[in-house]
Parts: C-alpha cells; sequence; structure tokens
C-alpha cells in the first residue's frame, strides 16, 4: 500500500469515527435531558384528547376539565425546564398560561364551546414554535 492510499484511509476512518461520536454526544446530550421534550409531548397528548372528543363530538365536560387542568399544570413547567431566560419565550409561554386559565374558567361542557376554548390555546402552541422550535 503506497503512502496516498494509507492517507486517504487514515482521513475516511477519522470521518467516520467522527461522525460515529457527533451522533452518540447528540444523543446523550438528549437523554440526560428529556424533560423539555416531555413536557411538550405530555402537553400535546392534552390537548389531542380535547380535538379527538369534538372530532368524534364527544365533549364531556369531565374529561374537558381534566385535559385542560392537566394542560394548565404542565404549562407552569415550561420555563423552568426549558431554562430560558429570553424575554420572548417568557412572554410566549406566559400568554399559554394565560389563555389555558380562561379556558378553565370558560368550563366548556359541549363541543362548541371546547372549539372556540382552544383556538386561543392551539395559537399559543404555534407562535412559540415558529419562533423557537
Ligand atoms: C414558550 C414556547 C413554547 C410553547 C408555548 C409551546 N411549545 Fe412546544 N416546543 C417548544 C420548543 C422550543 C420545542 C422544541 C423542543 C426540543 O426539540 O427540544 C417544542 C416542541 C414541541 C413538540 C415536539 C416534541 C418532540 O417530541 O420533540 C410538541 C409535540 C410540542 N412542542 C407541543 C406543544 C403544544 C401542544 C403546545 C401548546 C399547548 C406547545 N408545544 C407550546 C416551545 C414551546
Amino acid at each position: 500500500m503506497d503512502f496516498s492510499m494509507r492517507a486517504i484511509l487514515l482521513l475516511v476512518l477519522g470521518l467516520v469515527i467522527g461522525i460515529i461520536g457527533t451522533v452518540n454526544v447528540v444523543g446523550a446530550l438528549n437523554a440526560r435531558n428529556p424533560m423539555p421534550r416531555a413536557v411538550m409531548v405530555t402537553m400535546n397528548y392534552h390537548l389531542g384528547a380535547l380535538k379527538q372528543a369534538i372530532k368524534a363530538k364527544q365533549c364531556k365536560a369531565v374529561d374537558i376539565q381534566r385535559h385542560l387542568a392537566r394542560l394548565q399544570s404542565t404549562a407552569t413547567d415550561i420555563v423552568p425546564v426549558f431554562g430560558m431566560t429570553e424575554k420572548p419565550f417568557l412572554d410566549d409561554a406566559e400568554n399559554l398560561q394565560t389563555r389555558l386559565q380562561h379556558a378553565l374558567q370558560a368550563a366548556p361542557s359541549d363541543c362548541t364551546a371546547l372549539t372556540a376554548a382552544i383556538k386561543p390555546v392551539g395559537e399559543a402552541c404555534k407562535t412559540c414554535h415558529q419562533r423557537y422550535r
């Protein structure tokens, strides 16, 4: 094997090791703090359940109240879990809180009321995602 061949092989080997290392580091970072995504996935589950209820035309006040309460309480984890201090992020998180508070207070007991109640909530999710996701 001549010198240039060996150099190319070493280069390729180096690249492969580098790529594997990078993937592992990213994986390890995600595994170390699963909370940001856990909070989002949990909120998504409860909002999804409410949308599903609307689709199925089965909007029961007790279930609605439970999912809204879970959403509202989970949303309080966003700021501490993400550890973000940027003002727009804090504002978006607070905006979501306020809208969930209003949705809870409205106590929707049918699908029409529920649709109206979660519309601003979905918009609050979207606003932050457009900026930060
Ligand atoms: C204050 C900002 C903010 C608000 C408000 C917000 N999100 Fe997120 N969301 C994010 C960020 C940032 C990510 C990307 C997180 C990551 O990948 O580490 C994200 C990611 C997600 C994900 C993807 C999770 C995954 O598996 O990677 C879902 C689903 C989600 N959000 C749902 C929601 C829902 C539903 C709402 C509203 C009830 C909401 N989010 C409100 C900032 C926000």
